[in-house]
């Protein structure tokens, strides 16, 4: 049997074509499997080097706070804070008791386990009660005690938080850390001289997610990773490696830039050895520097050159990485040993043809998302970020648009290793020093992904048109290009174009006003201007509810056939894609949105607890629209009838077919309705009179029967199915697996109107951490044992304990047949975490 590695467990139904064993490098030890999930981090721990970077997301305390009342919110702003240093929060005491704490894991999202609640303010965040009228339920408190080794002192320590929602104060030992305000940039607290050496240490945590930053739902709560590292004085500090490369004539130049901190008081001696590794850990050159001196508390860059020739380029079809392996050597040591996983690869933007990877057009098919997702809110494991990517991809899509914040560093992984070009996004579109050193973090925090393809300095800002945002504009693109000079800019322009910041973009957004309706205003502007490239940064905003076929305005559901609005700014898929695929100049564009999120509950409020925007569910579950984007985004044959075929006798059907070949006949009950030609990026369509029985579609290429798709009548709802997306996970604690659950008749067809309620029991080396069913008015908990079916389908979301052995998931509901499934739960190479 293989070794599995979380890396392999990542990949796992993903890159079917690459073994598990070539993903693993020959070199123990580089690319270890725990290193894998965090590789854009860039550190690791090496037998040579004092570095140590160990997960801090196991073994915390959380309880609720009070944004108005000091008695309930642990005397913060009555006690004696800011007065003195080392009496930073009462929870910060060693002896104080935090029995009554909830035990957590992070990430975690406080927000998905409120109630729903009805309140036109909540309304567009999810109507979860958050904000300055909830101040019983906007404020977290998380604790976590550890050690540090009497060893560690005279090292250089860190925590690093890669996000919080929202405004945090932290401090270590009851001394103030900082406060962040970001509820997206990542942020740092050097803690070497608030440390307890040999012995304990209190982290305390205070969220406060009154205020909002968005118009979705954005959480609360300490919901990306926690990192604990320690480095020697001399070392490379976070994000102090940058890759670029250029390629001609099969050979790639690669510039590498390290950053070399001294922190200490004294000068130092090293070189710095920069090895770059192939996919397999095959050294592909090792370049060491001469040896500098560095000031003490001074951070020089040190510049190398490296060629590889016939390189393995990164693209969307074959995301082949590298890895670089930078080592500071002094007095003959290894010192530090810092890694940064890279690709090879070339962008070009031209205004007449497009957008080009490694000299190759490619359109980009993309879709714009939030981040959260069923069942966790917008903590999501690590692993949902590969399932949703793979969704993503497996409908074509080669774009992603990380509207309208920094994301997660796994949701690049992601995208860097299953290839998904990202347009990443800052939140703050300001030249005031918060906003820039947003953007500074998420700039050096990303520039080595190769997927990230260009920047986006914001979104639809009321100064997009004025002088003035031409001058915030022009700031923040001085600053990208000054931490990284190989991407162009944009913004996600909603008009005003020509105008402001246009002329500040290296690459012209437009969100919407592609359809017939406004007459290509994007025309306009190519003739205007025609040495500017073009990109629809947002489009589409389509409504649908998955396998719902009429509008329901009672129950907040609107029919999937993709005809809503047409006169709107919602935009049908048909209304808006022609215009991108027809028009060479045009990079690509991004839709609106690939996945539902909860909050922006469109076109109705209340009951709706979610958008309907997406082409998936917030479960990932596709909706038909998911075909029409496949048939002319994959480049695979694709045949997808719908509705499905549960109707009263005699009633008139609409029924619709999605796919790229040539002719589609329709049959009932064996007997043909008529052939249609298929146009390029459209649908044919019948109108059929129930009848109970099979409807079934044929689709031609060059007169040859090539695919078929079926809908029967389905019977009585008689069990339930279970389908893990994985049936081998890694016992790490952190693995999940999606089981896809739905309701079938005797014959194992899917009921399609079928709301059973089913019940999940867990035993063994597991649990489940939430619950969905893409159901954009249900009120129901995510955080449950429980669910009702949506249209047939639920998910449950299954996560494993760090101890290698089996999860039984059985699922049940009166009057069905019961079912369980069994997944594995592998030992893997646990990746270092704090005790
Ligand atoms: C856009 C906006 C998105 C979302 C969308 C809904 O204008 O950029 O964040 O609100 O509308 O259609």
């Amino acid at each position: 049997m293989p070794k599995w590695t979380r890396r392999s467990f990542l990949k796992t139904g993903i890159a079917a074509s690459a073994s598990a064993t070539s993903l693993l490098p020959a070199r123990g030890g580089v690319l270890r499997g725990q290193n894998v999930s965090t590789p854009s981090t860039g550190q690791s721990a090496s037998a040579h080097s004092p570095r140590e970077r160990a997960l801090l997301d196991f073994g915390w305390r959380f309880h609720l706070g009070h944004a108005d009342d000091p008695a309930q919110d642990f005397d913060f702003g009555r006690e004696r804070e800011f007065q003195k240093t080392g009496d930073f929060f009462k929870p910060s005491h060693p002896d104080f008791d935090d029995s009554d704490w909830r035990a957590i894991d992070l990430p975690h999202d406080w927000a998905v386990e409120l109630p729903f609640h009805e309140d036109p303010w909540l309304t567009p965040h999810g109507s979860k009660p958050l904000g300055r009228t909830y101040p019983a339920t906007s404020i977290g408190w998380y604790r976590r005690v550890f050690e540090i080794p009497a060893g560690d002192s005279g090292k250089r320590l860190s925590i690093e938080f890669d996000g919080v929602f929202r405004d945090s104060m932290v401090a270590l030992n009851g001394n103030f850390l900082g406060r962040n305000m970001s509820g997206y940039a990542p942020f740092r607290y050097d803690i070497t001289d608030h440390a307890n050496y040999g012995g304990k240490n209190v982290l305390v945590v205070r969220v406060d997610a009154t205020e909002f930053e968005g118009w979705w739902y954005e959480g609360a709560g300490i919901y990306r990773h926690v990192w604990l590292v320690k480095t020697n004085p001399l070392h490379i500090p976070q994000w102090g490696t940058f890759v670029t490369s250029e390629v001609e004539d099969g050979t790639a130049t690669v510039t590498i830039s390290t950053e070399v901190s001294n922190d200490q008081d004294h000068d130092a001696e090293c070189r710095v050895v920069s090895t770059v590794l192939d996919e397999g850990g095959k050294v592909v050159s090792t370049t060491p520097s001469a040896t500098v001196s560095i000031p003490g508390w001074r951070r020089p860059e040190i510049r190398q050159k490296v060629r590889v020739t016939n390189p393995q380029l990164w693209s969307v079809e074959n995301p082949r990485l590298y890895t670089l392996v930078t080592t500071i050597e002094a007095d003959g040591m290894t010192i530090d040993r810092y890694e940064t996983p890279f690709g090879i690869r070339t962008l070009r933007f031209d205004p007449d043809k497009g957008f080009f990877l490694n000299g190759k057009p490619v359109k980009v098919k993309g879709t714009c998302n939030h981040q959260d997702h069923a069942g966790v809110g917008i903590a999501l494991p690590d692993r949902l970020q590969y399932y949703r990517i793979a969704k993503l991809k497996e409908m074509g899509s080669n774009g992603l648009r990380t509207s309208h914040n920094a994301p997660t560093p796994e949701l690049l992984d992601a995208c860097d290793r299953l290839g998904m070009l990202v347009l990443d996004e800052t939140r703050m579109f300001l030249s005031a020093p918060e906003s820039l050193s947003q953007l500074s973090r998420m700039v050096r925090r990303d520039r080595n992904h190769p997927s990230v393809m260009m920047w986006s300095t914001g979104n639809e800002e009321p100064e997009e048109g004025s002088e003035r945002g031409a001058l915030i504009c022009t700031t923040m693109k001085r600053l990208i290009k000054r931490l990284d000079p190989t991407r162009p800019i944009t913004q996600a322009m909603s008009g005003s174009w020509g105008k402001g910041i246009s002329a500040v973009v290296d690459v012209q957004g437009f969100n919407y006003h592609a359809n017939q309706h406004y007459n290509y205003m994007i025309d306009d502007f190519h003739r205007e201007f025609p040495s500017k490239p073009c990109i629809g940064t947002e489009d589409g905003s389509t409504l649908s509810t998955r396998g719902i076929y009429s509008n329901d305005k009672v129950k907040g559901y609107v029919w999937s056939y993709d005809l809503s609005l047409h006169d709107g700014w919602p935009t049908p898929a048909e209304g808006w894609w022609p215009t991108f695929d027809d028009r060479a100049f045009l990079c690509g564009a991004f839709v609106w949105t690939g996945f539902d999120y909860r909050g922006e509950p469109t076109p109705y409020g209340w009951p709706c607890i979610s958008s309907q925007f997406g082409i998936m569910d917030t479960c990932g579950i596709p909706k038909d629209n998911f075909y029409y984007f496949q048939s002319w985004w994959s480049g695979k044959p694709v045949l997808h009838l719908f509705p499905h075929w549960n109707w009263k006798e005699g009633q008139e059907i609409d029924v619709w077919c999605y796919s790229n070949l040539e002719k589609i006949d329709l049959f009932l009950n064996g007997k043909s309705l008529g052939a249609q030609n298929m146009q390029r990026d459209s649908h044919v369509s019948w109108k059929v009179n129930y009848t109970l029985g099979v409807l079934e579609a044929r689709g031609y290429q060059d007169g040859r029967l090539v695919l078929k798709a079926k809908r029967e009548t389905a019977g009585a709802p008689a069990k339930i199915v279970l389908q893990p997306d994985r049936q081998r996970i890694a016992a790490d604690g952190e693995d999940v697996s999606v089981i896809a659950v739905s309701v079938v008749d005797a014959k194992g067809r899917v009921v399609p109107v079928a709301d059973h309620e089913i019940e999940f029991q867990v035993s063994g080396n597991g649990k489940v951490i939430g619950v969905g069913n893409g159901n954009p008015s249900s009120h129901e908990p995510d955080k449950a044992s429980q669910r009702r079916a949506f249209n047939g389908w639920c998910v449950a979301i299954v996560q494993s304990i760090k101890q290698a052995g089996e999860i039984h998931v059985q699922a049940t509901s009166p009057g069905l047949e019961p079912a369980t499934v069994t997944i594995q739960c592998e030992q893997v190479a646990l990746r270092p975490a704090v005790a």
